[in-house]
């Protein structure tokens, strides 16, 4: 019998080989970031603003000093040392331009006001409480409604972005037989990590050390250095465990240089961790988003037009925006399409990273509008897309790389039992609840960066793999030993892998889904440095000697002909007259340069791919839902999903399988359940916490069923890999909201959908 959790490879995937790191993880031998026992440790508490809107008039902090235990307590009054930086988006490494404790200003509800440090996190807890601040405080903007906002073309404000349109596309919409004419929204979210938020530094001399769960940690050390006014040389950053990122550990908040400029004042190591709620304010979140879809089609079901204006939330001082009509606009063949993106500023902490973080807002909204278009044209959805699949960008011409949308469609279909839908809302029912099924489109971009790795390899057929990725959960640890014990004909086993620390060769961002093809593809031009220099030396005496290296291979931890003789890797190595072979290699994409790895060195992640090249890169799926509504109390229940997935060469189906179910599970936590509650008078988020925050718990996650469907592109980069982290959870609450109507007959199109929208 075949584990589930661990699929059968199929043509063009590897093993589905156990996390290498799994057992360190459920023994609590896994050290995170906060775990490090630091001697003479100070512990920081963060006091956050209660007002979202005004300045400080004045801190007493009497009362909080008189809190036995504490050490110091920092404010804009006393410490205003630590300076800003550019925006991870513009090409910096902040989250935010607003600096902590730089002034009396106050930008967003819960902004840093001020840090105490104590002997213990209860007392700094408690004089954090105690310390008094009275604020001159302003009438804040929370959102799209609240009055205050300015709205900005997000092509105005940024070259890096420009809005996709080709034709004429009101001409088409105008002219067309059926139109689609629809506003959707999309709400508030946070990442909710279990772990939360935390940083450790500690001082030796003018050395700084970070212990601080990171998706980058060369951003970490470089933007910290800057933010400190220190060489980045001084700054090491140590992150081997992360317990969940989703973009939110991506880029450097205001907190880590405080902490670092607190534990250098007091001359002590200082370790912060935040609380969950901070967390909502401190970090980033997915901000709401609205949208108007027109869609124009002929009478043949063939698409004319697409039109999609989008407003996305973002705060007062920062244009931080995500924009995916970029990739929206490729998605079908659309004939003539016009898009606008703009943000909406508001007295919001600046938004950021979330796991697919242009696709899961954007394709939400044209998935959703293809399926109220299929029913306007009277055709099946699943037919409707595949009258107007594309191998080409509408917009430039350029061809897909290759796009396996309909095989995936097909799979899903099939294992789904999509041909016993009988297409008329409200038709299929079971006793007292209601039958919907529903579908749509998930696709993510091919990301790749520069990337940077050393590989050791011993007479004793052991490796050792050094690059400074993460491992956010997904594997990357395993999936890095892998491509080595591939490419070097050893066993997992036997390679060692050493990530999480920037003393290691520098590795990109673990976001934009880039991890698993940039680093496989610089382990892999590592590796066959190596594999060249070992047929070398097999070639020049031995049991192969006079045999063409083209003729060799690694096997089996020998060195072989392909005649059958083989060598044995001592024998070898002694021929090559060295006991290990190390290979530094560095990787850059087409497009990059190697001055895009030193960049990368200095904190740049250099991501491209998308839409970006000679061709598009994507990686898509097709998911499948069924839901039941209550008739009586319309409860809403999701028993069954599939969803088939292409993403050229899968490293791993077990890895791959994960992230792709977690990623449909928290597309039901979006149809569903998720939405950070914003309070409009006071521009406050009001659920910040795991019990009011809903996300779907066991009760809630159904039979979720993962097709991996073989894929093969020789185009996308060496590793012929996709990424697929953030694939799963694109497309689903669309697939939710269309089996909602097809159980109901109702559109609802504001995420989450609940209860009280189906009554
Ligand atoms: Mo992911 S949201 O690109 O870190």
């Amino acid at each position: 019998m075949t584990l589930a959790a661990a699929p059968e490879p199929k043509a063009n995937m590897g093993q589905p080989a156990r996390r290498i790191e799994a057992r360190a993880k459920v023994t609590g031998d896994a050290r995170y970031p906060s775990d490090e026992a630091l001697p003479n440790v100070a512990h920081a508490y963060l006091v956050t603003s209660a007002i979202a809107k005004g300045r400080i008039s004045r801190i007493d902090q009497r009362a909080a000093r008189a809190v036995p235990g504490v050490i110091d307590i920092l404010t804009h009054e006393n410490a205003g040392q630590v300076k800003g930086s550019k925006m991870f988006s513009d090409g910096g490494s902040a989250s935010t331009t607003i600096v902590p404790l730089a002034s009396p200003r106050i930008w967003h509800d819960g902004q840093i006001v001020a840090m105490v440090l104590a002997e213990t996190f209860e007392a700094a807890r408690e004089a954090a409480h105690k310390l008094d601040i009275a604020y001159a405080a302003e009438r804040p903007t929370a959102s799209f409604a609240s009055p205050g906002t300015t709205t900005e073309a997000i092509a105005k404000v940024s070259k890096r972005h420009k809005d996709p349109q080709v034709g004429n596309a009101e001409a088409a919409f105008a002219a067309a037989a059926v139109k689609v004419d629809a506003e959707y929204y999309t709400p508030t979210q946070h990442h909710n990590a279990m772990e939360l938020f935390t940083t450790s530094c500690v001082w030796e001399g003018d050395e700084l050390t970070i212990h601080e769960p990171s998706q980058f940690v060369y951003a970490l050390k470089n933007g910290v250095a800057e933010q400190l006014g220190i060489d980045p040389g001084q700054v090491r950053v140590i992150s081997h465990y992360v317990g969940g990122a989703f973009g939110a550990k991506a880029s450097v908040t205001p907190r880590t240089a405080l902490v670092a400029f607190a534990a250098k004042r007091i001359g002590r190591p200082v370790k912060l961790v935040m609380t969950r709620q901070q967390g909502y304010t401190v970090a980033t979140y997915r901000a709401e988003t609205d949208h108007r879809v027109r869609l124009g089609a002929g009478r043949d079901g063939k698409l004319t037009a697409y039109l999609h204006e989008a407003r996305e939330i973002t705060s007062r001082p920062d244009n931080y925006f995500v924009a995916g009509n970029i990739n929206s606009a490729v998605m079908y063949a659309f004939g003539n399409v016009a898009t606008k993106a703009s943000i909406v500023h508001a007295d919001r902490n600046t938004p950021g990273f979330m796991r697919s973080p242009p696709e899961v807002p954007y394709i939400y909204a044209l998935e959703a509008a293809m399926d109220e278009m299929a029913v306007a044209l009277a055709m099946d959805p699943v037919e409707f897309r595949r009258l107007n699949d594309t191998m080409v960008d509408p917009i430039s011409g350029k061809p897909y790389s290759s796009r396996s949308l309909m095989q995936c469609y097909d799979e899903a279909a099939r294992v789904f039992g999509w041909s016993k839908r009988n297409p008329k809302p409200g038709s299929m029912r079971e006793g007292d609840w209601l039958i919907g099924y529903g579908c749509a489109t998930a696709t993510y971009p091919t990301h790749v960066a520069p990337a940077a790795a050393r590989v050791q390899f011993y007479a004793d057929g052991k490796a050792r793999a050094q690059l400074a990725a993460h491992d956010v959960g997904t594997g990357t640890y395993t999936i890095a030993g892998q491509m080595v014990a591939r490419t070097l004909g050893i066993p997992l086993d036997a390679v060692q892998v050493e990530m999480g620390d920037s003393r290691l060769p520098a590795s990109p961002v673990s976001g934009g889904s880039n991890v698993t093809a940039s680093t496989c593809s610089v382990l892999m031009k590592a590796c066959e440095a190596i594999r060249d220099k070992l047929f070398a030396a097999a070639s020049r005496q031995g049991a192969l000697a006079g045999v063409p290296v083209a003729q060799m291979v690694l096997k089996d931890g020998r060195v072989a002909a392909l005649d059958g003789r083989s060598e044995s890797m001592a024998v070898v190595f002694n021929a090559a007259g060295a006991g290990v072979l190390e290979e530094y290699a560095e990787w850059f994409p087409p497009g990059k340069s190697a001055e895009d790895v030193k960049k990368l060195y200095q904190g740049a992640a250099g991501i491209t791919g998308g839409t970006e090249g000679e061709k598009l890169m994507f990686a898509f799926g097709a998911e499948f839902v069924e839901l039941r509504i209550n008739v009586r109390t319309r409860e809403i229940r999701v028993p069954r999903i599939v969803g088939a997935f292409a993403a050229g060469h899968i490293m791993n189906p077990r890895t791959a399988r994960s992230q792709l179910m977690g990623g449909l599970i928290w597309g039901i936590g979006s149809a569903l359940h998720e939405e950070t509650e914003v309070d409009a008078r006071h521009a406050r988020y009001v659920n910040t916490d795991i019990a009011e925050y809903l996300v779907p718990v066991n009760a809630d996650v159904p039979e979720v069923e993962v097709i991996l469907v073989p894929e093969v592109d020789t185009f996308v980069n060496p590793a012929g890999v996709k990424g697929l982290g953030e694939l799963g959870n694109v497309g689903t609450a669309a697939a939710i909201s269309s089996a909602v109507y097809h159980a109901t007959g109702k559109r609802v199109r504001a995420l989450p959908i609940r209860i009280e929208d189906l009554l």
